[in-house]
């Protein structure tokens, strides 16, 4: 990805240079990391992700021919532009995640004028960091305020997932659009994916002298959509083995294996049951301020991850074990997994070391060169100017 400036005013400057016209405003939405709870969204059950600084803004402003929409990307500048006729899911490119979002707001009854839109995004792109859902929460938050519509937070976020799932294309779950829509600085989320109850943990590292790493391995995949699909369709075919409405059900975990014939679905149960164990432990961990005791959960939420929901890659385990062996006190893959980046919580002023030391094991391993950064618990979706 183009390193672009997360920058307002520039963005504004680049939409007066391209539309001649000053933008109505600015709207941010930001991609996020997830602290615990992976592939439990779509199982009914719990997540704690946080929101990032990097983050997409938009400058817009209507247009006058109502039915279409432009939409200029300063990453790979380019300018697109769709009519109300090409509305349709199954749109590919980038244009598609603005397009679904004015689809979704349509289909739930919303009339949407046409609009000008200049966007740049510093989240990094096909990493696990939620960038497909910061652009289409950014678009959210842009449009409902165009068109004066009034929709409350959560139902942003779920209509960004209708967007993310039935125009674009891709069925995730909940958590990442609740994470850049509702999360707020300095905490971290926990989410109920089945009672959609929110709570704001607080979640601050600097007390207790920690920093979240994150490093992404930039490992390519090309079946990411697929696997994923995959392991969403073992878990829903578990559940009806088990005559539950969703994994988030199972209360025993060892009668619920004594009942299951086929070793693999039992491993993806017992990733789903006990991940979810691992979340409301960790919420209860920051609930008390005892942040260093998140460590073992990360681990053993990553070997779950490896072992049991078999969805890691060999870079992000040798992240994982490098971490570790460098100092980090717990780390594990975050996001849906086969690549994408692995979270360290490590000792405040540790970050460059740790990553420098897993830069080094990548090159010795003949792997390509990954990239690291603090991540610092952000606030969500907002308008700025
Ligand atoms: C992706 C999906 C989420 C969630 C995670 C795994 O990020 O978009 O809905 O399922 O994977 O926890």
């Amino acid at each position: 990805m183009r390193e672009v400036s997360n920058d307002a005013g520039a963005l504004v400057d680049a939409f007066r240079a391209g539309t001649g016209r000053q933008p109505a405003g600015v709207w941010t939405a930001p991609g996020r990391v997830n602290l615990i709870g992976e592939h439990t969204d779509y199982n009914d059950g719990y997540v704690l992700p946080f929101a990032l600084a990097q983050r997409v803004l938009i400058a817009a402003a209507p247009r006058h021919d109502h039915g279409s929409w432009s939409v200029t990307s300063l990453n790979n500048r380019s300018t697109k532009i769709f009519r109300a006729a090409d509305l349709r899911p199954g749109m590919t490119g980038w244009q598609a995640y603005v397009a679904g979002i004015v689809w979704a707001l349509e289909e739930a009854g919303h009339r949407i004028g046409g609009a000008d839109l200049v966007l740049t995004s510093d989240v990094p792109e096909g990493a696990g960091l939620s960038s497909s859902a910061a652009l289409q929460c950014a678009v959210l938050a842009t449009l409902a305020d165009l068109n004066d519509l009034d929709i409350a937070a959560l139902d942003r976020a779920k209509l960004a997932r209708r967007s993310e799932n039935d125009f674009v294309g891709a069925p995730t779950g909940l958590m990442d659009q609740a994470a850049s829509t509702l999360c707020t600085a300095g905490h971290a989320l926990f989410f109920d994916c089945r009672t959609e109850a929110a709570e704001q943990v607080r979640f601050d590292t600097a007390s207790a002298d920690l920093e979240v790493l994150v490093l992404d391995t930039k490992t390519p995949h090309a079946l990411v959509d697929s696997d994923y699909a995959a392991r969403r369709a073992s878990c829903e075919q578990a559940a009806h083995l088990l005559g539950v409405p969703a994994l988030r059900d199972v209360a025993d975990l060892d009668a619920a294996l004594d009942q299951l014939p086929d070793p693999v679905i039992r491993r993806r149960v017992r990733h789903v049951v006990t991940e979810n164990a691992r979340v409301l432990e960790a919420v209860d961990v920051l609930r008390a301020g005892r942040i260093a005791d998140l460590a073992p959960l990360l681990d053993s939420s990553h070997e779950s991850m490896r072992d049991d929901f078999e969805i890691t890659v060999p870079q992000v385990d040798l992240a994982v074990e490098t971490a570790r062996a460098s100092g980090a006190l717990g780390a594990r893959m975050t996001g849906g997994g086969f690549g994408g980046c692995i979270i360290a919580l490590v000792v405040a002023g540790e970050t460059d070391r740790i990553g420098h030391e897993m830069t080094r094991r990548f090159a010795a391993a003949g792997y390509g060169r990954p990239m690291h950064f603090t991540a610092v618990p952000s606030a969500g979706a907002q308008r700025l100017k």
